[in-house]
């Protein structure tokens, strides 16, 4: 199958958004842009279609996918009834990075979606896929639209890296304004859960709803295998280098001694650092990455998945990335950093 690419400048002309939404409704995969990250999306009521994501990800099975909508109307198709904090959480953040998860509606959908009764739904902020989910009356199941365990693709360009060949078509709507997934709310039960972190954080939650629980998954390094959102207990986000958290202005010294340990050319070796920090480091390797200032951790969070993939493209086979603060964007920028270096800490002994 030849991939369809479809750039989308201002807008998509209407031959063009006929042509996607007949494709989407014919069960055909196809990529789309989000404010977070690009969508491998598939009709949610196509069982066999949504199967067929599954397949073409190399998904664990037991690992559902988010529903996304166009418009608030179509919510009332999928879910039972909103509860009141759902809705004061879509009035203050949809559309937005934002999933919630909620009792899914009886009887509706093929078995393959959802799990335990429930369903995580967004709507994303991102025009062109408004557009085309809302005027096809689309409710669209998707993952992250990479390759199982590796970082999300944040351009186009990425998606085809890992799907060209095997998907429809994808949607070109530039660079993904966050860069990361959506934060994830639980609203099954009368207390809200967090799932996920993302770019809204717990307090900017709490802020609109009061307080929520942090799935214990999400606080403890090794109980990931008890994780509420399948998907989190998962290796993901990794590049192919062995990577090394490094704490905020790690010491150079125990990095030149990890690196002699590895015995990895330095062509093959990176330092994923904040800008502020730059001149700390001291080390004659290969590639250093800005991702950003330490106190502006959206452009970290925007940057990061991109530089994982870059590094993935030089052959990088030794990271080393630097941590910060654990509060804020900092929580949900270190709960991926730790993912990707599946939790392997520089060692402060050696
Ligand atoms: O920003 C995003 O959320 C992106 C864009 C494409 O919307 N999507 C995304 O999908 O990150 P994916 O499949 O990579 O991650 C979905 C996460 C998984 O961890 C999954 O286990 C969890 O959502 N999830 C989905 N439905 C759920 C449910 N009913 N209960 C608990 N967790 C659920
Ligand atoms: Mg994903």
């Amino acid at each position: 199958m030849k991939t369809k690419y479809f750039k989308v400048l201002e807008s998509l002309d209407n031959v063009t958004l006929k042509l996607i939404i007949d494709a989407y409704k014919n069960g055909e995969p196809i990529a789309f842009p989000t404010e977070t990250v690009y969508g491998l999306g598939v009709d949610a009521f196509n069982e066999k279609a949504v199967n067929l994501i599954y397949k073409v990800k190399g998904r664990p099975k037991d690992n559902p996918l988010i529903l996304h909508i166009g418009r608030l109307s179509q919510l009332q198709e999928i879910v039972e009834t909103i509860p009141e904090k759902g809705k004061i959480l879509i009035k203050a953040f949809w559309p937005g990075p934002l999933t919630l998860v909620l009792n899914k509606k009886k009887n509706l959908f093929p078995k393959n979606i959802g799990m335990d009764g429930t369903i995580g739904v967004r709507m994303p902020d991102q025009l062109i896929t408004e557009a085309i989910f809302s005027q096809g009356n689309l409710v669209i199941a998707a993952p992250s639209a990479n390759l199982s365990g590796r970082p999300s693709p944040t351009i186009a360009r990425h998606v085809l890296e890992d799907l060209n060949g095997k998907i429809w078509g994808v949607i070109d709507g530039g660079i993904c304004k966050e860069g990361i997934e959506s934060t994830i709310v639980s609203l099954v039960d009368i207390e809200p859960i967090l799932l996920r972190p993302g770019s809204i954080t717990q307090k900017m939650i709490e802020e609109v709803i009061g307080p929520i629980k942090i799935d214990d998954s999400l606080l403890s390094d090794y109980k990931v295998g008890v994780a509420l959102a399948p998907g989190m207990k998962y290796k993901h986000y990794a590049p192919e280098g062995k990577s090394y958290i490094m704490k905020t202005r790690e010491s150079n010294k125990i990095i030149l001694k990890t690196i002699e340990k590895e015995n990895v050319k330095k062509e093959k070796i990176a330092l994923l650092i904040f800008e502020n920090n730059k001149s700390h480091y001291q080390i004659n390797v290969g590639h250093f990455f800005i991702l950003g200032k330490e106190n502006k951790l959206k452009e970290v969070i925007h940057n990061f998945y991109r530089v994982l993939r870059e590094c993935d493209k030089l052959g990088i086979e030794l990271l080393f990335i630097e941590s910060s603060k654990e509060e804020g964007l900092g929580f949900s920028y270190m709960n991926r950093l730790k993912k990707a270096a599946k939790y392997n800490y520089l060692n402060k002994e050696d």
